[in-house]
C-alpha cells in the first residue's frame, strides 16, 4: 500500500474505507472485514453516526493504533461548538486522537471553525486537519487567515467528474487531493461501460476495479464505501497491475464533469480560481 506525504510531513495510505450510510449496526462488522483485507484508512464523520462503531472495531481489530489511520469530520459552524464537538468524538470513538479531522462542508463561520481544529491539532488530538467539499476560493480564504494550511480536501470525485482543475490547484498548493464517492455512490452503471470493461478485461479485472486503481494511479487518496464482504475484498485487490498511459489517457477523456446531485453548489465554481 502506497502512503502519500501530506504537508506536515505525516503519511496517509492512498487507500481506505469510507463508511457513510453504513448503519450503526453494520458499520464494526464492515471496518473489521475491510481490516482483514488489509484496509488500514477508514473514513467516518459525525454525520455519519458510526464514530462510536469504527473506535471498536479499531480496538477489536488488535492492530497497533499508529497502523491504522483514522479520519472524521466535523459537522458544526463557528468556534465553539466545533471545539466540543471534537472532544465529543474523541469520547464516542473512545480513540486518544484521529489523524485527520475535516471540516465536512463548508457551513458559513468556516474559519472559525477551522480555529478550532487547528487548536485540536495542536493539542495533539489529531494528527492532521483539512477540509471536504471546498473550493479553491474558500481553501485560499482559509490559507490566507491562519496558521495551520490545510493538509487534504476531500471532494467528489468519479470517472464522471474528475475534477482535474481542483488537482492541479492541490499540487499547486501542496494540499492531498481525496477522492469521494469513487464509485459514483452506486449510482452510475459502471460495469456496463465498455472502456472500463475493455481495460479490465485485459488485466482480469473488474470495472469497478479499473476505475479505483486510476484514482489511485493519479495520487489520489480514495475511499470506496461497501457492505459486501466480496466487494470489500475486490475493491482493495487493485495494487498487482499498472495502467499504461494510453489507458490513462482513454479513461482522462471519459470525464463529464457531471456531479452525482449537485451538492454543494459552491463545489461548482471549482473553476473560478
Ligand atoms: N465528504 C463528503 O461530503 C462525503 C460525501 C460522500 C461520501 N463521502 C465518503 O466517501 C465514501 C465513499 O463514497 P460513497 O459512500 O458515496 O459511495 P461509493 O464508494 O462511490 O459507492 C458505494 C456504492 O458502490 C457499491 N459498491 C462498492 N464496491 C462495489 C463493487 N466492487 N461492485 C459493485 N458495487 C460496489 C456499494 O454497494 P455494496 O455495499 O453492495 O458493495 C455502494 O452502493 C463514503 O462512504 C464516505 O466515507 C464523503
Amino acid at each position: 500500500m502506497k502512503n502519500l506525504k501530506l504537508n506536515n510531513g505525516v503519511e496517509i495510505p492512498i487507500f481506505g474505507f469510507g463508511t457513510y450510510e453504513i448503519s450503526p449496526s453494520q458499520t464494526k462488522d464492515a471496518v473489521l472485514s475491510a481490516f482483514e483485507d488489509g484496509y488500514r484508512l477508514i473514513d467516518t464523520a459525525q454525520y455519519y453516526r458510526n464514530e462510536k462503531q469504527v473506535g471498536e472495531a479499531v480496538r477489536a481489530s488488535h492492530i497497533d493504533r499508529d497502523e491504522v489511520f483514522i479520519t472524521t469530520k466535523t459537522m458544526t459552524d463557528g468556534y465553539e461548538a466545533t471545539k466540543a464537538g471534537i472532544d465529543e468524538s474523541l469520547q464516542r470513538s473512545g480513540l486518544d486522537y484521529f489523524d485527520l479531522i475535516l471540516i465536512h462542508w463548508p457551513m458559513g463561520h468556516d474559519l472559525d471553525t477551522w480555529h478550532a481544529l487547528e487548536e485540536a491539532y495542536k493539542a495533539g488530538k489529531t494528527r492532521a486537519i483539512g477540509i471536504s467539499n471546498f473550493n479553491s476560493r474558500q481553501t485560499i480564504d482559509l490559507i490566507n487567515n491562519s496558521d495551520v494550511r490545510p493538509m487534504v480536501d476531500q471532494i467528489e470525485t468519479h470517472l464522471l467528474l474528475q475534477q482535474w482543475k481542483m488537482h492541479e490547484f492541490f499540487e499547486k498548493e501542496n494540499i492531498v487531493h481525496e477522492s469521494y464517492s469513487p464509485l459514483g455512490s452506486g449510482r452510475q452503471n459502471l460495469m456496463s461501460n465498455p472502456i472500463l470493461q475493455e481495460i479490465g478485461q485485459k488485466y482480469g479485472k473488474s470495472p469497478y476495479q479499473v476505475i479505483l486503481r486510476y484514482l489511485v494511479q493519479n495520487d489520489i487518496v480514495t475511499i470506496p464505501r461497501s457492505t459486501n464482504p466480496a466487494h470489500i475484498k475486490a475493491n482493495i485487490d487493485i495494487f498487482d497491475f499498472e495502467l499504461n498511459q494510453k489507458e490513462l489517457k482513454k479513461l482522462r477523456d471519459l470525464d463529464k464533469r457531471e456531479p452525482i446531485d449537485g451538492w454543494p453548489a459552491t463545489m461548482r465554481e471549482d473553476e473560478d480560481y
